[in-house]
């Protein structure tokens, strides 16, 4: 016999203490990592206007920032850069002396292997036409030609020192091809974190303007269709036979149910990123006093983490990292 009010699941709610031995997610400051801008030539760091409370860093600014995310305890950095000079085949991504190859060297000068050093691999924020990749004489991303260019710039990634290269740019084939190159250069050691299911998506664009983008048009000749499912599992799939040792899903909030597919299937870490969009929707509510800022910070990154990401790429997680201290 059931007597429904037998059944009281509200007794494992009652106090703090019932709710934190019962919680089935938690959040560690090992599972977040910040990502970061620095822009070459600035003498300041400036605030970006939609993103409030990030900044675009100065080489000296980058060092005092990841020195702080490795003092909180961060599991890592995500390192994005703007040059000063663009062009049609991003020339500065394979320079020694690109500010982005410069950024990675100061930031292992300064945290060691404290964090887990990573590095944007895309062409993007490199090239005039602010495209991922190469363009044909005709205009169009050039998928193969590409592909060269990740190759040398996963190398020049792996000589300033990065310990995972972030693969974001959605070319067919940039897995295996970046580990192939890695490989024959006797780079086995570095990691690929694949963005494996990246979706064309309308939540980056306050990162446009973090790194001033020069794209007019779109990316949805190479980036996912929002209205897909199945073919995340694809992606991956793909990615996790050429060898990516971790795949990673973007944005989070509006694809848990492909964060959770992908956790489903994948056979090595799971990371999501907590996009630009999503970071400036969460500020821009909490600032008209809409929404409670750290609460819904909180919820958020915790959702993405119950979805199944092992661990999560987010603007907040500074700041984050210094809150879950507190409750301890
Ligand atoms: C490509 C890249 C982008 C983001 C991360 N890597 C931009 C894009 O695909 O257009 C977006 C991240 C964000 O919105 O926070 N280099």
């Amino acid at each position: 016999m059931t007597d429904a009010r037998r059944v009281r699941p509200r007794r494992l709610r009652a106090t703090p203490a019932l709710r934190r031995l019962t919680a089935e997610t938690r959040l560690d400051a090992a599972q977040l990592v910040l990502p970061v801008f620095v822009k070459e030539g600035l003498t300041e760091p400036r605030e970006i206007s939609s993103m409030p409370g990030v900044q675009q860093h100065t080489r000296d600014s980058l060092r005092k920032a990841v020195a702080e995310a490795a003092r909180v305890g961060l599991g890592g950095v995500m390192l994005f850069a703007i040059p000063t000079v663009r062009d049609a085949v991003g020339s500065q991504a394979t320079d020694p002396d690109g500010i982005l190859n410069l950024a990675i060297a100061d930031t292992v000068a300064e945290v060691g292997d404290a964090l887990v050093v990573q590095a944007d691999l895309c062409l993007d924020e490199f090239t005039d036409h602010g495209h991922c990749g190469v363009l044909t004489p005709g205009g169009a991303v050039d998928n193969d030609a590409t592909l060269v260019r990740y190759a040398e710039m996963a190398l020049a990634q792996a000589s300033a020192g990065a310990h995972v290269v972030g693969l974001s740019g959605m070319m067919d084939g940039q897995v295996g091809y970046v580990r192939d190159a890695l490989d024959a250069a006797g780079r086995d050691d570095v990691a690929v974190l694949a963005y494996a299911a990246k979706y064309a998506s309308a939540f980056y664009g306050p990162f446009r303007d973090a790194v001033e983008s020069q794209l007019e048009g779109d990316r949805r000749t190479y980036q996912m269709d929002p209205a897909n499912r199945r073919e995340a599992v694809r992606e991956v799939a793909i990615d996790l036979a050429e060898g990516a040792d971790i795949v990673m899903v973007k944005p989070a909030l509006a694809y848990l149910d492909i964060l959770a597919d992908v956790a489903a299937m994948s056979t090595v870490p799971v990371a999501a990123y907590q996009v630009s969009g999503e970071y400036a929707m969460i500020e821009a509510a909490a600032a008209r006093g809409w929404i409670e800022r750290r609460r819904a910070i909180l919820e958020s990154v915790l959702s993405i983490r119950r979805a199944g990401a092992d661990h999560v790429l987010t603007y907040s997680a500074t700041e984050l990292a210094g809150w879950l201290a507190e409750e301890i």
